[in-house]
């Protein structure tokens, strides 16, 4: 552990403290700083912009669009009202009704926001598919979450969905951003909304009510739809104020792509939520771009990832220093480990150092930052955030679980009871039981605590990886390699990378009458790009004369890591051979 300590750098235009954070902490009071509906119903998109019109904000920027075009365009809150009632009134004229599954496969452009919260408005439940993803994931999510109505754009629709719509008897309408659309079942989204009025008001959505679905990925079966309620709210605005300390009129970019939960929670919801306009930028990473987007928008909170941190390291500080970047008041990351050199590094370049957070697709909200009133340990995920109670633990075999002291590296766990906890995955209780024990919510994640509280990231429980930032499963990725003719057996890993984190390395074992070969390995690269799409393949694979497997015929998939890496194979007990 590092041990170094950074105190936050207060600047001129900080923040009033907020009267409320003086008071002990409750969800209950968190949940009576939002409006809700008459009635006792709460709704998402109310909070996030009608009641910001209703406040007065209406002539505010909500979203400022920045084309990779160089385009940019302004909505205000009052404007983005009347859209996402537009789209409302849309769905309701198409006949989804409450529940509903509304998905989206486009990149971040208006439509999104627009299609989001007017699903949400309309009680219909909003899942995003990321628009990188090949045809296999985007039908294996629309088959699974049933969704009735898709929003695309005409070249996603002909490249990841046309030849498949024979396999989804559910989507009833394609609706194109950019496209009329000629045959049936398609039409286009501007038609929808030009039709459509203005008002729209919206119907009663309890808290418990379902509102988004993120699909999520295991070591084992396909992705899980992990389900959030209309309650998700409380914690996504209090977590925006708490740890952004987000205020009415501040700029604030977030450059996750809401295709996962980032971009929908801290990239839709938390800012507009607080009264903040939200930057969106439309093209990929490019540090020239970024440094001019945050000096030019003035952006005043930024949230990102390691990844982009470690590239924009790689820019130099040349490129950063020849940029006034003055308006910044924060800077925060997430997804995967921040190390404690992008910490510093922040704090000498940017003049902020970046903030980690920690959260999941599951837990919906941040639920362990290094916010502004405490000492930030560099490598440290921080401390639990207010209302949010944290352990390390090892789980017993029955339903319980030990509590491990500082010090101990174990599973990290939640106790139950903060609003955006999932209430499901998708048609797989058993799964959703098996994430809990005795009142905790187990992450999955490996972690240690210290002895002043602080959280440490260790690894990983199970063999999903993250690159760039992404969390992708095993099963997908090797169930497409099982598809090509010439492969017996195929096992995934992460492979540690200096920019991305961890790069997919998949090994396969080949079938009789094939053998390995350099123009053989391309192949299956390029046959699993065009599935899978280039955010989820292997970037590498390697041919193996077999796979180590346990004597129940699962494979290794730790063993392949610690034989890539030349790390101790450690127990070997359950092997199948004494190959190892
Ligand atoms: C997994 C969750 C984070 C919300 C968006 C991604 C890893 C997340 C950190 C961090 C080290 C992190 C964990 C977690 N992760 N934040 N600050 N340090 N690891 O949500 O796709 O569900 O991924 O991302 O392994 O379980 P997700």
């Amino acid at each position: 552990m590092n041990w170094t300590t950074i105190s936050n750098t207060p600047k001129p235009d900080e923040p009033a403290p907020n009267p409320a954070d003086a008071l002990p902490f409750s969800w209950e009071a968190a949940r009576a700083e939002l409006e809700g509906l008459p009635g006792g119903g709460l709704n998402i998109a109310h909070e996030a912009v009608d009641r910001q019109v209703r406040a007065g904000r209406g002539e505010a920027v909500a979203l400022r669009w920045l084309g990779k075009n160089g385009e940019r365009r302004e909505f205000s809150y009052a404007e983005l009202a009347r859209l996402s009632n537009r789209f409302a009134n849309g769905l309701n004229r198409l006949g989804i009704q409450r529940g509903d599954r509304v998905c989206a496969l486009v990149g971040r452009i208006p439509e999104l926001y627009i299609a989001a919260l007017g699903t949400l408005k309309a009680g219909a439940v909003f899942c995003p598919l990321f628009s990188a993803f090949g045809p296999e994931p985007v039908r294996v999510r629309l088959v699974k979450s049933r969704a009735r109505v898709l929003v695309t754009t005409a070249l996603l629709h002909e490249r990841k969905v046309r030849a498949q719509r024979g396999d989804l008897p559910d989507l009833e309408h394609v609706l194109l951003t950019d496209g009329r659309g000629a045959e049936p079942g398609v039409r286009s989204f501007h038609a929808l909304l030009d039709a459509e009025s203005d008002r729209f008001v919206i119907p009663f959505t309890d808290p418990e009510d379902w509102a988004l679905l993120h699909f999520t990925s295991g070591t084992t079966g396909s992705p899980k739809g992990a389900i959030h309620v209309h309650d998700a709210v409380v914690a996504h605005r209090l977590t925006g104020r708490r740890v952004f300390e987000l205020r009415p009129g501040d700029v604030y970019w977030c450059t996750a792509d809401p295709g996962w939960v980032t971009g929908v929670s801290y990239g839709i919801v938390a800012p507009l939520a607080n009264g903040a306009t939200l930057v969106v930028d439309e093209a990929e990473f490019d540090a020239n771009r970024w440094y001019a987007i945050l000096e030019r928008e003035r952006v005043n909170v930024w949230y990102t990832a390691p990844t982009a941190i470690r590239m924009l390291m790689k820019a130099g500080t040349d490129l950063v220093r020849s940029h006034d970047l003055s308006a910044l008041r924060f800077a925060a990351s997430v997804g995967e480990p921040l190390h404690p050199e992008g910490v510093v590094w922040g704090r000498e370049t940017l003049g902020q150092p970046f903030h980690d957070t920690w959260w999941q697709t599951e837990t919906g909200a941040i639920m362990i930052a290094n916010t502004r009133d405490r000492v930030i340990r560099p490598g440290s995920m921080g401390l639990p955030l207010p209302g949010i109670e944290a352990a390390i633990v090892r789980r017993r075999t029955a339903d319980g679980v030990d509590l491990l002291g500082p010090g101990e590296e174990g599973e990290l766990a939640l106790r139950v009871g903060w609003p955006s906890l999932f209430r499901g995955y998708l048609d797989d209780a058993e799964r959703y039981r098996q994430c809990f024990a005795a009142g905790w919510y187990l992450t999955g994640d490996l972690a240690t605590r210290d002895a002043d509280g602080y959280y440490w990231f260790l690894g990983r429980a199970d063999d999903v990886i993250k690159t760039a930032g992404h969390l992708i499963g095993p099963f997908e990725v090797e169930s497409v390699l099982l598809e090509h003719p010439a492969v017996a057996e195929a096992g995934m890993i992460g492979k540690p990378d200096a920019f991305a984190g961890q790069i997919i390395k998949a090994f396969v074992t080949l079938k009789p009458g094939h053998a390995p070969s350099d123009a053989l390995r391309k192949e299956l690269i390029g046959f699993a790009r065009t599935r899978l799409g280039p955010a989820v393949a292997p970037r590498e694979l390697e041919f193996v004369a077999n796979l180590p497997k346990t004597r129940s015929g699962k494979i290794m998939r730790r063993l392949l890591r610690a034989r890539e890496l030349g790390l101790p194979l450690g127990d070997l007990s359950a092997l199948e051979t004494d190959e190892a």
